[in-house]
């Protein structure tokens, strides 16, 4: 890997609320390298230096989930030039940083379509995620030719597949049962969602799964955001009231004393 920021080290304070998985939009790569007079590829460049200090914080921090949104459906839409030239750093960075995830016990598992993948990518994916499956210590998913409608139709796709050969029964389907045929799982919803760039939306990004997460929005740019940044996302998410539809605490439901 080239530039990295390693020696940046995150502490939380002791006690402080973790999330488990946290979800991240990694967006403005583009206008990054646009405010300096670079080309757009190296705004993703920097993207990528970006991606893997996040992961890096996460494996300190023991933040056992971590999904990255690499490139949505929608993206297949960019010029050609950047869209190949996109493909060729995730091969590249899949290829440069197998060894390392490995030997860090990293999980690694690309989800989305994948039918669009050029050939060198796709058995680049296969070899990563083969040969890190049995990492316990941080479970990565990259979101890559991934939308949240997409994974939802495919989700239900499978139940109603089972349902016409007649090995499901309809009314049994469950939240959970849904839930087992997204691209996920087995890893929990995130509690966190992180978006750098400026914006306020989700942007079709896991939208069953974000249901109760902590919406985290950041003007940075994808490549500017550190571990001070991280740090603040971590504690502004530490200060959430996290009620899942439910109240407070008891207390505040108790009725009041008698006079
Ligand atoms: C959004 O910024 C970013 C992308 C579409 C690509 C994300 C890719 C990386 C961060 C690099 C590689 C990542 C991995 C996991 C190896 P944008 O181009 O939409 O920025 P803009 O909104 O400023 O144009």
């Amino acid at each position: 890997m080239a530039e990295t920021d390693e020696t940046d080290e995150i502490s939380s304070a002791p006690g402080s609320i973790l999330p488990a998985h946290i979800a991240v939009v990694m967006d403005g790569n583009g206008r990054w390298a646009q405010r300096r007079g670079l080309a757009r590829a190296e705004g993703h460049a920097h993207g990528a230096i970006a991606a893997r200090r996040i992961v890096e914080y996460c494996y300190q921090q023991n933040i056992p989930y971590l999904t990255l949104f690499a490139f949505s459906s929608e993206n297949w839409n960019r010029p050609q030039q950047e869209v190949a030239l996109l493909m060729e750093l995730f091969t590249e960075r899949l290829q440069a940083e197998t060894a390392g995830m490995v030997e860090r016990k990293i999980s690694l598992r690309v989800v989305g379509s994948r039918s669009r993948f050029p050939q060198a990518l796709l058995e680049r994916i296969e070899a990563v995620e083969l040969a890190t499956a049995g990492g316990t210590h941080l479970s990565l998913q990259v979101a890559a030719d991934y939308g949240g409608r997409w994974d939802i139709v495919e989700a239900a796709r499978q139940l109603a597949s089972k349902a016409a050969a007649g090995e499901l029964e309809p009314s049994t389907i469950t939240e959970q049962s849904f839930c087992d045929g997204l691209a996920l799982s087995p890893a929990p919803d995130p509690d966190l969602l992180i978006r750098t760039g400026g914006e306020s939306r989700v942007s079709n990004f896991l939208l069953w799964q974000l249901a109760y997460a902590e919406l985290y929005f950041t003007e940075l740019c994808w490549p500017d955001f550190d571990a001070d940044e991280f740090q603040l996302a971590l504690n502004w998410f530490a200060a959430r009231s996290r009620r899942f539809g439910l109240i407070d605490d008891l207390e505040s439901s108790a009725p009041a004393e008698p006079e």
